[in-house]
């Protein structure tokens, strides 16, 4: 599903460029954080594993990048994020894959002990929809 539309800005680029991977990184934590509490009622979230984590090609100032999540895994108290993210130009309408990468989100307790997710079955049938109308087959 479509998490969210960010806009890249000069003030974002880093070396060659291109946005800073370090950026990316850290907007598709958001983006994970957001997903885990959109598809839960549960209230706090940590980030306990990144991984296949691909930069597919560079992103330029100006470009628009969406960030779409599908559930890989759901677990008792972790779920399993892919993260896709792509470019976006309005103009032709084309999108190129840009960044590719799994989050592994717990839910925990105001002491950061891991807890059951309280799943939003509405929102994971979205989210499960989504990715096989992006995957299909
Ligand atoms: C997230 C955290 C609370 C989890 O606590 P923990 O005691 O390590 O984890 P547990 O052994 O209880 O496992 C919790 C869940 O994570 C899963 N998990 C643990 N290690 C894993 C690994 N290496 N890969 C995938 N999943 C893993 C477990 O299977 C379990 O999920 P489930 O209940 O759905 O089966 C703890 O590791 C932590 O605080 N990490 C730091 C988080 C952080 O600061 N993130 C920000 C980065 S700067």
């Amino acid at each position: 599903m479509l998490i969210s539309r960010e806009m890249v800005l000069d003030m974002d680029i880093g070396l060659n460029a291109a946005l800073f991977g370090g950026d990316m990184m850290a907007r598709m934590d958001k983006v994970a954080g957001i997903a885990a509490s959109l598809l839960s009622r549960n209230r706090r979230f940590l980030t306990l594993k990144v991984s296949e984590l691909v930069f597919h090609s560079p992103v330029r100032a100006g470009e628009i990048i969406e960030f779409y999540v599908g559930i890989s895994r759901q677990g008792r108290t972790s779920l399993t994020l892919q993260i896709e993210v792509q470019v976006y130009e309005p103009v032709s309408d084309r999108r190129r894959d840009v960044t590719s990468g799994e989050f592994v989100m717990v839910a925990v307790d105001e002491s950061l002990h891991p807890i059951l997710i309280q799943w939003k079955p509405e929102m994971v049938q979205v989210a499960a929809q989504a990715h096989a109308d992006r995957h299909p087959g």
